[in-house]
């Protein structure tokens, strides 16, 4: 037997079997289950405080609606696509277990505020759950930074051996862009803290109503100002689906390194076997797919961000239909990220560093250069001019096939007069690490700090709960 419509009042056919598997969306937003649950409970209180319906009848649904949750937890509900939605799908199932009463529970309310409240619920929600997930992640490197304090490698400028860096400050520069998009999410939560409930389908209601009640029972920051917008904003699934995004780029970012870094002819890094994957034809073969895949994944999730600009791009106020879409980008935007997030933070407790691999880089690229080209300046000669200098030096190791603390003095000095026997204590790799100096660079000093810094900020970090 076909479903009746909730909405079939002035219907005077069945609707089409195409347009019903066309339009219906409980095959993907059947998570919103536990916020559209949690929204009604709200809805139907504040409904009985206004004395829209009697304490029983609210009663009546809230016992409804929390069976109804431990069904669908239990996976013994079951979703009918000819019920369109989640939303359709519950308010169904309470009249067809409660009767009447279940019939009041959409007083005052509409989908349009009713999907736009589980959707900010839902994404409220998310921005904690991937806060955790970055936490995570940061712990891992940091304690691989703590572990491996003191190695040093070629940091790079254009993948050309620039200057070195200690490895921890390396690790340490991704923890602090995870930390951005720690706060990155938090500016996102802010801003779509507030409660649409209330604007109905669009206008408001005619009803005597109380949102800033529902609003406080869900937690929110207060309520939309402007009902239109409520129904019509999802800004906030563009902004978190951005967040996600600069997180995926920033995964990408290390997984392209560390595919480098596994390669033959770099070898900073061995990753445990139970993080990579063979090849079905080479038997030698041992691939870093997990970080091609994190590399790749990060494409789908700028894809989602796109698609969602595109599809508000040019919808007229206030809710359309073309919004329901909108889940499909966030839902598997999140989802990706959670992954890449999940399995990073588990390849990098499990990726031994190559110190001596690394060490043995920097002996090439003439690494210590500029800290000769400031030892000169120390010296009383201009930067420009040392610069020139030090060019030259580096000219003529290339031509002898030499390192720049191979050269004698009198070499140097046929450069430079200002050049001493102290610039042995500049050359050389260890003795440039040792050297630096300024605010948030390698000093090794400088790094034991920020590591102990952010091993205290982030043991503090609370775990957060994950309700996905
Ligand atoms: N499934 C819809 C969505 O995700 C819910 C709102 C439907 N509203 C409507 N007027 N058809 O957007």
């Amino acid at each position: 037997m076909k479903q009746k419509k909730p909405w079939g009042g002035r219907f005077t056919k069945q609707t089409a079997a195409s347009v019903e598997s066309f339009t219906e969306s409980v095959s993907f937003d059947w998570r919103l289950y536990e916020y559209d649950i949690e929204g009604s409970i709200a809805h139907a209180t504040m409904l009985a405080r206004c004395k829209l319906i009697t304490e029983k009848e609210k009663d009546a649904i809230v016992k409804g609606l929390s069976e109804i949750l431990k069904e669908i937890h239990a996976g013994k509900f079951e979703f009918k696509k000819s019920l369109e939605d989640i939303h359709m799908n519950i308010e169904s199932a309470l009249i067809e277990r409660i009767g009447e009463a279940g019939k009041k529970l959409h007083t005052a309310r509409s989908r349009n505020d009713q999907v736009a409240l589980d959707m900010r619920l839902w994404t409220r929600e998310q921005t904690r759950l991937m806060t955790g997930l970055l936490s995570v992640l940061q712990k891992e490197l940091v304690k691989k930074g703590k572990d491996h304090f003191g190695l040093i490698m070629p940091g790079f400028t254009h993948l050309q051996h620039a200057q070195p860096v200690l490895l921890s400050h390396y690790l340490l520069a991704y923890v602090e862009m995870l930390e951005r998009d720690k706060t990155r999410l938090h500016d996102c939560y802010v801003r779509l803290n507030k409660s649409p409930l209330g604007a109905c389908a669009l206008a408001g209601t005619t009803l005597l109503t109380d949102p800033l009640h529902t609003a406080k029972l869900l937690g929110f920051q207060g309520v939309c100002e402007n009902s239109m917008d409520a129904v019509s904003d999802r800004d906030f699934c563009i902004e978190y689906a951005f967040c996600l995004s600069t997180i995926a780029m920033h995964l990408s970012r290390l997984s392209e390194e560390w595919i480098i870094w596994c390669n033959d002819e770099v070898k900073f890094i061995e990753i445990s076997d139970a993080y990579c994957t063979g090849s079905s034809i080479m038997p030698q073969k041992k691939n870093p797919d997990v970080l091609e895949l994190i590399r790749g994944k990060c494409g789908r999730v700028f894809g989602h961000l796109m698609s969602l600009l595109t599809l508000l791009k040019g919808l007229p106020l206030s809710y359309n239909r073309d919004m329901q879409e909108d889940k499909v980008a966030v839902f598997d935007a999140a989802d990706t990220v959670q992954t890449s997030l999940s399995i990073l933070a588990e390849l990098v407790a499990n990726t031994n560093f190559n110190g001596e691999q690394m060490m043995q880089a920097c002996e090439n690229g003439f690494i210590d250069a500029t800290a000769l080209a400031e030892y000169l300046v120390k010296k009383g000669v201009p930067f420009r001019k040392a610069h020139e200098i030090v060019g030259n030096i580096v000219r003529e190791c290339i031509r002898v096939q030499c390192r720049l603390m191979d050269l004698k003095l009198e070499s140097f000095k046929a450069f430079s007069s200002a050049i001493e026997k102290d610039v042995y204590e500049v050359l050389g790799v260890e003795n440039c690490i040792k050297n630096y100096k300024s605010y948030g660079s390698t000093a090794p000093g400088l790094v034991k700090k920020r590591i102990a810094y952010w091993e205290k900020k982030l043991s503090s970090s609370s775990p957060r709960k994950n309700t996905d």
